[in-house]
């Protein structure tokens, strides 16, 4: 199968030294890439900034920007049957990029921020995606009811939900705890273990819906 994951943060610049990013590692979209690359499916693997070597028989595409992400998702969307949307993608970006460095002076900064491209809920409409679609929920609270939202609003077969307000988990670490959500309604646990083995199982689950 083709299959096209978005992994690590984005970077959204407010001057030419300064920028608005999150603490993602990519960790968890590369051991993806890797599982799915080990299953023979063809992968292209829609990265921003991060520290983490190309898993071997992955195509790669290094971003910044949401709007670069956006762009690269759309240039490789035709055929792709998995999209599996793991990015920490920029919810809002700086209205103004500045062209120079700012100058400190006394007193406030107030940066005004846009919307940035929102890619998971583009895929549906307009991009026009009909394939088997995951999308990944990073909750601070209200993880489930929050993450079946999102399941809903954004046409998602199935959504990864993670609690990220526990510190032993999630991001920038080894290992993971989520709760799959399907979109029939069914709910799956998998205690935490590490970013390799939920990599698997979730590409165990996306094999047989699509069997
Ligand atoms: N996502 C995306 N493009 C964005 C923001 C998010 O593709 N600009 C994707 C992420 O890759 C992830 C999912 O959307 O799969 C979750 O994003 P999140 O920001 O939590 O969703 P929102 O609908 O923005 O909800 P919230 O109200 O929690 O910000």
């Amino acid at each position: 199968m083709k299959i096209l994951i978005t992994a690590g943060p984005t970077r959204e610049a407010i001057d030419p030294v300064r920028y608005l990013s999150n603490r993602s590692s990519g960790k968890m979209g590369f051991a993806l890439a890797e599982a799915a690359a080990q299953r023979d499916h063809e992968v292209i693997l829609i990265s921003g900034p991060v520290h983490l070597p190309t898993p071997p028989r992955v195509a790669r595409v290094d971003v910044i920007t949401a709007q670069e992400m956006y762009e690269a998702v759309v240039r490789h969307l035709a055929g792709v049957e998995v999209a599996i949307l793991s990015a920490a993608v920029a919810d809002y970006r700086p209205k103004e990029v500045l062209g120079q460095k700012f100058k400190k002076s006394a007193g406030e900064w107030t940066l005004t921020l846009e919307p940035a491209p929102d890619i998971l809920g583009s895929m549906r409409r307009p991009l026009g995606f009909g394939g088997y679609l995951v999308g990944f929920a990073a909750e601070t609270e209200n993880l489930l009811p929050n993450a079946m939202d999102k399941l809903q609003r954004k046409s998602c077969d199935l959504m990864v939900a993670n609690d990220v307000s526990r510190h032993d988990i999630g991001f920038d670490q080894p290992e993971n705890a989520v709760t799959l959500l399907f979109r029939d309604g069914d709910q799956e646990s998998l205690p935490k273990t590490s970013k390799q083995s939920l990599a698997n199982t979730i590409l165990d689950r996306i094999e047989i819906a699509l069997s």
